[in-house]
């Protein structure tokens, strides 16, 4: 787990810092007056302007070795342009993964580095709090390695990142904010990652319920096959049913506020291996469908930064995990099924699994009274031919709720984008043999899929994040992102705060006598 640390440090503070790595991030306005100030590090700032090697533009990069009145070996100057939360995550990005210490039985075998965002005090306390969360979280992101599946596991170098500013003690806060949300995204990563052999259904439940043990706040339950038929989650039984793998139903409860308090309940979809089923996929980057529990982790992921940082507030997390395979007892398109809902679903493609387990998923999350149910799924590939790999799809039958996570979204950089939900979409589910089908046309895939949950979820305000696009990488980086961990994060604890806002003005009311 890489360590972080909150200084208040200037630049000259930063120099005298022992560590292997000094990173100086800059704005073009910093790089400018530094020729005004004093100290090893202004020196070199001055004279990497006047040069014209590195101004601050957003993206130029300069490295240095053993400079007189630099502690740290190595330094290196990075542009961070204006010092926008994007400016600012790329420049740290670049920082980190320019920094590859020698592979020599000399170099260390583990390394400190100290990022100075002295630059930045002239920004707003808002500004400042984006940019303090963008560096932790892209320094984190950049030194992650996954290790799980390999015999000889390459250790993560960095340990320790010292993050410097001009004022610690104000942005305490939104560090640990921001250093608890790292922690949820590797556990995201980490288990969206592992290979379906190492993370089945039965492992994802160990890991939820390990997740919960010993800490105070986190309650965990997981239902195995027997109890989700008793429970009549017909659909979702009906895609595990090909599979030699047990289901899980995981039940997570994180508790920060009164009882009272109605949560926020969020639903992963956790195929730990999505075939297609009888309607099989094509044999390449079928390997990619390990990460169809993306959602799943995310949820996991979000509970691990909870019970880190505590907030007041209550949150349910509810993920149906189970595998999508062909086989002789396998569901077969054309079958009709019976929800918990008790709506019938006629199954016309068996590869459009994940919104057969997120309806009785939805249903049970009826019984939480919940003020808002979120389901998080890597869901259709519609999803990303209309958005790409940038923004998450979000769908939504409640302006607010909609408005919210968008806004959490954006103030991390873990951003999505609102698609339609017009009933006229809903046509294409229309079936004669059954209450609804679970596909219809090409034409709007992520939009119908949308429309097909709504029917499920008219109890509560909902929002759906369909994740396919945004919850991994392939090609050379190929990996887990960890998304949407912050945005989902970032909401909920926004609705502590909303509510503590609340409770607040409904005291204040109490206590002022009437005249
Ligand atoms: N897990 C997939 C969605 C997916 C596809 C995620 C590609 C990431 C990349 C999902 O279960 C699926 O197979 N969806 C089908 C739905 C279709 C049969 C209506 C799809 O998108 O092709
Ligand atoms: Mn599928
Ligand atoms: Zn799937």
């Amino acid at each position: 787990m890489l360590n972080f640390e909150l200084k208040t440090l200037s630049w000259a503070q930063a120099a005298a810092q022992n560590a292997s790595l000094l990173i100086v991030l800059l704005t073009k306005a910093a790089s400018r007056a530094a020729a005004t100030s004093e100290g090893p590090v202004s020196a070199l700032v001055a004279s990497a302007h006047s040069s014209g090697d590195c101004d601050g533009s957003a993206g130029k990069l300069l490295q240095a070795y053993a400079l007189p009145g630099i502690r740290a070996q190595r330094v290196i100057l990075v542009g961070a342009g204006e010092g926008t939360a994007r400016e600012v995550s790329k420049a740290v990005a670049a920082a980190v993964a320019a920094y590859k210490p020698a592979t020599t039985d000399k170099a260390p075998k583990q390394v400190d580095i100290v990022i100075s965002l002295a630059a930045l005090s002239t920004l707003q306390r808002d500004a400042m709090l984006r940019a303090l969360d963008t560096t932790v979280q892209a320094s984190a992101s950049a030194s992650y390695v996954y290790t799980t599946s390999k015999s000889k596991p390459q250790p993560r170098r960095l340990a320790k990142v010292t993050v410097g500013v001009s004022d610690a003690r104000g942005l305490q806060e939104g560090f640990a904010h921001a250093s608890a949300c790292v922690q949820g995204v590797e556990f995201a990563k980490e288990w969206a990652n592992r290979p379906g052999n190492y993370a089945t259904p039965t492992k994802l439940g160990e890991a939820a319920l390990s997740l919960a043990k010993g800490r105070s706040g986190v309650e965990c339950e997981v239902l195995g096959p027997k109890q989700v038929a008793k429970l009549g989650m017909g659909s979702f039984m009906a895609v595990s049913q090909g599979s030699e793998e047990p289901l899980r139903f995981i039940v997570l409860r994180y508790s920060g506020a009164a009882k009272s308090q109605a949560p926020v309940v969020l639903v992963g979809k956790g195929i730990t291996f999505d075939t297609g089923g009888i309607s099989i996929k094509p044999a390449p980057e079928m390997d990619e469908m390990k990460f169809d529990m993306g959602g799943a982790a995310s949820v996991l992921g979000v509970f691990k930064a909870l019970s880190v940082l505590k907030p007041k507030v209550n949150v349910v997390g509810l993920i149906p995990s189970c595998e999508n395979m062909p086989d002789g007892r396998a569901v077969k398109p054309g079958d009709v099924v019976t929800s918990m809902s008790g709506q019938t679903i006629e199954i016309l493609n068996t590869d459009a699994e994940g919104r057969l387990i997120l309806c009785d998923a939805l249903t049970y999350a009826e019984r939480f009274k919940p003020q808002a149910v979120v389901d998080i799924a890597t869901l259709t590939g519609a999803c990303v031919i209309a958005l790409g790999h940038l923004r998450s799809g979000l769908f939504s039958s409640d302006d607010a709720l909609a408005a919210a996570l968008q806004a959490a979204g954006d103030a991390t950089l873990d951003t999505c984008w609102r698609m339609p939900l017009d009933d006229e979409y809903a046509e294409g589910l229309k079936t004669h043999f059954a209450d609804v089908a679970n596909v219809a046309g090409r034409a709007g895939g992520a939009i119908t899929a949308a429309k097909f949950l709504q029917r499920f979820a008219s109890k509560y305000p909902w929002a759906h994040l369909d994740i396919a696009g945004t919850a991994w990488k392939s090609g050379a980086a190929k990996g887990a992102t960890g998304r949407p961990v912050p945005l989902l994060l970032n909401y909920v604890v926004n609705q502590a705060a909303a509510q503590q806002n609340i409770a607040g003005a409904a005291t204040k009311k109490v206590a002022k006598p009437k005249v």
